[in-house]
Formats: structure tokens, sequence, C-alpha cells
């Protein structure tokens, strides 16, 4: 089954409340919230206030994606925030599995994401330990990009190496994923879809949404 992740990134900030209502109501599966230090990309969005704040008013599945270096300081902050899903970057610090046993001390399900230039093989030791895989499929500090093509062969190697080790490991994409361009992803093994200008800067958000569970 497809898992739709609308991305908070693209939403009117000034309404956050009423913003994750519209898609929690509209069936949405999870949120993604892009956390990012203007360190390991080269942006600032939000933290942990915008994170517990909103936790006291959705059920969603939080699922917080971490563009910040040497994330292991922060793990323990994000999963009392309300985090239940925390994906790193492999490029942000040295010792992943680390951060990994560090997510799961927490009592929180454990994300690994790659930039696109980062080669899919240096996963490997991570699958069947992460519960989920992120491949992105833009260049990660800004939402509203279009997807890079050559991400797809990293989500279809991800793919592969996780059937292959017969793990039920989650692969999710994010960055310009689209109703029209989505099938590509999801053809190439990606089950979790993150969606921010596609969801928030539709006119119709909950049509949007429906489009993308219908895939
Ligand atoms: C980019 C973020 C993405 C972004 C996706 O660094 O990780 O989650 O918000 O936005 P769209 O769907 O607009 O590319
Ligand atoms: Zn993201």
């Amino acid at each position: 089954m497809i898992k739709l992740s609308p991305s908070l990134l693209a939403s009117d900030f000034s309404q956050l409340k009423n913003e994750v209502a519209k898609i929690e109501n509209a069936g949405s599966d999870m949120l993604h919230l892009d956390v990012m230090d203007g360190n390991f990309v080269p942006n600032i969005s939000f933290g942990m206030p915008v994170i517990s704040s909103l936790r006291k008013h959705s059920n969603l599945i939080f699922d917080v994606h971490l563009m910040i270096t040497d994330p292991i300081r922060y793990i323990e902050r994000f999963a009392e925030c309300g985090a239940d899903i925390i994906t790193f970057h492999y490029e942000s610090c040295n010792d992943q599995m680390a951060v990994i046993d560090e997510i799961k001390r927490c009592g929180k399900k454990a994300g690994i994401a790659i930039k696109p230039s980062t080669p899919a093989f240096v996963l490997e030791p991570f699958i069947g330990v992460a519960d989920m895989i992120l491949v992105m499929t833009v260049e990660p500090g800004f939402g509203g990009q279009k997807l890079i093509p050559d991400t797809l062969s990293s989500v279809n190697q991800v793919y592969n190496a996780v059937q292959l080790k017969g793990v039920s490991t989650d692969i999710q994409v994010d960055g310009g994923i689209t109703p029209e361009n989505a099938h590509l992803a999801v053809e190439n093994g990606a089950n979790v879809l993150v969606a921010g200008s596609a969801v928030f800067g539709a006119a119709d958000v909950a049509a949007a949404i429906k489009q993308f569970k219908s895939l």
C-alpha cells in the first residue's frame, strides 16, 4: 500500500494547525516535518517547538526528516517532542549505526536518507536495521524543486537490496513528487511518497491527496 506524507514545508506557516487538520481530514497517512539547520543544508526551517505544538492537535504519524549536522545530539529531543519516525542523513555524521541505535533507544522508528549524489550501495549495512530508507529525489534544502530522474535508479537499487534481504523496510522518496510522476517512484519500489507543493500548493488539497492515494 502506498503511504502519503505531505511536507509541512509547503504549507501556510501562519495557519499550521489548520493546514495539518486539512490533510488529516483528507486521509493523509503521515505528516512530513523538514528540519533544517542552515549547516547541513543552506536553509533553516523549524524545530522542536513547532513539532511539539502540532503534536497536541494531530494523530498523524509524525515523519521527521532531519537535515542537520551531527544529528545524534538531538535525537532524544525530537523523540520527546512527538516524532514517530526520525530520519537522518547518511552524509550528516560518521557513525550512522550509532544514530540508528539512539533513535531506537528512544523508542522511535529509524530512517536513513541519502542525497541524490550519494550512491545507494552505502546503505547496504542499514538494510534490515533501519525501518525506512529515504532516497532524496531533489537536493535537500528547498521545497518546490523538480525531481531528478537519475535518483530513480537509486530507489530501484534500494528496492532490490530490500527484496534480497527479505525484509519489509519502507522506501520513501522526497522532492518534486507530483500525482503525474509519482508512478515512476512507485514502479521503482517506493512505498512512501513525500509531497510538499503538490499537496499544500494544490487548489484542492483533498483532491490532490485522493489522487496520490489512488496510485
Ligand atoms: C526538501 C525537503 C522536502 C520538500 C519537498 O529538502 O526534504 O521534504 O519539502 O517539497 P516538494 O514536494 O515541494 O519538492
Ligand atoms: Zn523532506
